[in-house]
């Protein structure tokens, strides 16, 4: 099978944006995934649990989404600051009806995007919060001089603004954010717009609440009525086998039909990305206008005998090659989507980490985001996959699915997906420039759909060195087990 790499075509570079993460006070994501507290055995630097900031900073986080989800429309941010033994104590109404007793705060995000060394993203309170709040929220955080809420945040502590810069108008207002109709909330999003200002030379960035799925009317409102007072307007599409919300699927032992299911909807992105960039263009020929996929990944039914609100589930290969091809899919599309954040971070839906006490596990789709991370700001450069269609029950999908991208250095990385679960693919690469001086590396995950890692052995899947590639004019050659992905580096002499 051939892959045929162009670097001279590109759609643009890729912006490091796309390698996002979401956060959200949802189950164990934040409280035991992220955050532990001062005093707590569990080895932390100011609260945050330094195991999981050590696995997470190696994946290179170019932007954290926090505090939700459905829980920012009922977040009110003035309960996260100030001494936290006053802070309020409120129900977490989305998720479980846990008590949330605000520990976590503003503060203490922005403390652990610091130890990340990544950008915020607040999502602010459109659906039950009100302008004023949210303005006050940005100023808050942003304003350096004298004012009334610069001048709290030194009183919590903190001199210098935070210069937050990503800041999502609103979650799902269709929603849980409101149940709006598309007109309303883009005149809401105007208005919510005009008073979110620049503080001193630091401009902010304005991502509207956008469409589920292909509600290609709401990305056309929402671009057409609002356009002008944002930067980009989000989209949100999960994988889910099957379709029913109370029987979704499980994490693991899957049937193959399963298998071939998810993988068929996960290649649904391709269309979803380029019918919403396709709406935006409408309204803003320019291009100003950026596509943010702020939630995607695989969501199935809970871990058996875990809340059912805390939505924590398994994480397989399966789960590695959704998140391959995601990946690459926004590689390919780089001049429409500007930034992705994969739901979530630790503990809840497709997430890096799981966590049990003190024991952490790096999932097999951590390592998709370690060994894709260098394709962050490179530029994007065409591929061709010469595939096969392979099916299961009412499931085809192409056998291989690529990307690849060129780094400064001139080298290039392809991240390649066999999406068989039976057959190794025999791949010839091709690309002007290689010779046999050439020098080609590769690593590779996966070979087993349903393998997993657990904490009695968090070592099952993790990549190793891709073997057996053979260099020579013009083109290498890789074989890639069923069921995998590769990263493959290739430095032409
Ligand atoms: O990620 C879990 C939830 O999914 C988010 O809170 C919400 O925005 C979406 O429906």
């Amino acid at each position: 099978m051939r892959i045929i790499i162009n670097p001279n075509r590109s759609v643009g570079t890729i912006n490091p944006n796309i390698y996002g993460h979401f956060a959200e006070h949802l189950g164990r994501c934040i409280y035991e995934g992220l955050w532990v507290g001062p005093d707590s055995p569990i080895p932390n630097e100011n609260g945050l649990r330094s195991d999981v900031v050590s696995a997470l900073k190696e994946l290179h986080v170019p932007v954290l989404r926090w505090p939700g989800g459905c829980f920012a429309d009922t977040y009110h941010w003035r309960d996260g600051v100030g001494p936290a033994e006053s802070r309020k104590t409120i129900v977490n109404t989305n998720w479980g009806g846990v008590t949330e007793d605000n520990r976590f705060g503003t503060h203490e995000f922005m403390e652990l995007c610091r130890q990340l060394g990544c950008e915020a993203y607040f999502s602010g309170n459109v659906g039950s919060g009100t302008v004023q709040e949210f303005s006050d929220w940005v100023e808050y955080c942003n304003m350096p001089g004298v004012s009334p809420m610069a001048d709290l945040r030194r009183q919590n502590g903190r001199e210098e603004p935070f210069n937050v810069k990503y800041w999502g108008i609103g979650n799902e207002a269709w929603g849980c954010g409101g149940n709006m109709r598309p007109e309303h909330y883009a005149d809401l999003c105007r208005q919510y717009s005009t008073y979110l200002r620049d503080y001193s030379d630091h401009k902010i960035y304005k991502i509207a609440s956008g469409a589920n799925v292909a509600d290609y009317e709401w990305t056309g409102k929402v671009a057409e009525i609002a356009g002008g007072t944002i930067d980009a307007v989000s989209l949100h599409y999960y994988t889910l086998p099957h379709d029913e919300w109370s029987r979704k699927g499980a994490a693991t032992g899957f049937t193959r039909e399963e298998y071939y299911a998810v993988l068929k909807k996960t290649l649904r992105m391709k269309e979803l990305v380029t019918e919403h960039g396709r709406i935006l263009r409408r309204a803003d020929p320019e291009g100003r206008l950026g596509l943010v996929v702020d939630e995607w990944g695989t969501w199935y039914d809970v871990e058996p005998g875990t809340n059912p609100g805390f939505l924590y589930q398994q994480n397989t290969v399966r789960d590695a090659l959704v998140a391959a091809l995601n990946l690459n899919i926004f590689n390919d599309h780089c001049d429409t989507v500007v930034m992705a954040n994969i739901a979530q971070t630790v503990n809840v839906l497709q997430a890096m980490v799981l966590t049990e006490g003190a024991k952490m596990l790096k999932t097999p789709t951590y390592h998709v985001f370690r060994m894709f991370r260098e394709h962050q700001g490179a530029k994007q450069v065409e591929t061709y996959a010469e595939t096969k269609l392979i099916s299961c029950g009412d499931w085809s999908v192409p056998n291989i699915q690529v990307s690849a991208s060129e780094g400064a250095d001139g080298s290039v990385l392809l991240t390649a997906v066999n999406l068989s679960d039976t057959d190794a693919a025999p791949l010839e690469v091709l690309m002007d420039g290689i010779t046999e001086k050439s020098t080609v590396t590769g690593e590779i995950l996966g070979g087993d759909a349903g393998a997993y890692n657990t904490f009695e052995n968090p070592d099952a899947v993790k990549p190793a060195a891709l073997g057996g590639l053979e260099v020579k004019g013009g083109g290498v050659k890789a074989v890639l087990p069923a069921s995998s992905v590769a990263a493959i580096r290739i430095v032409r002499e």
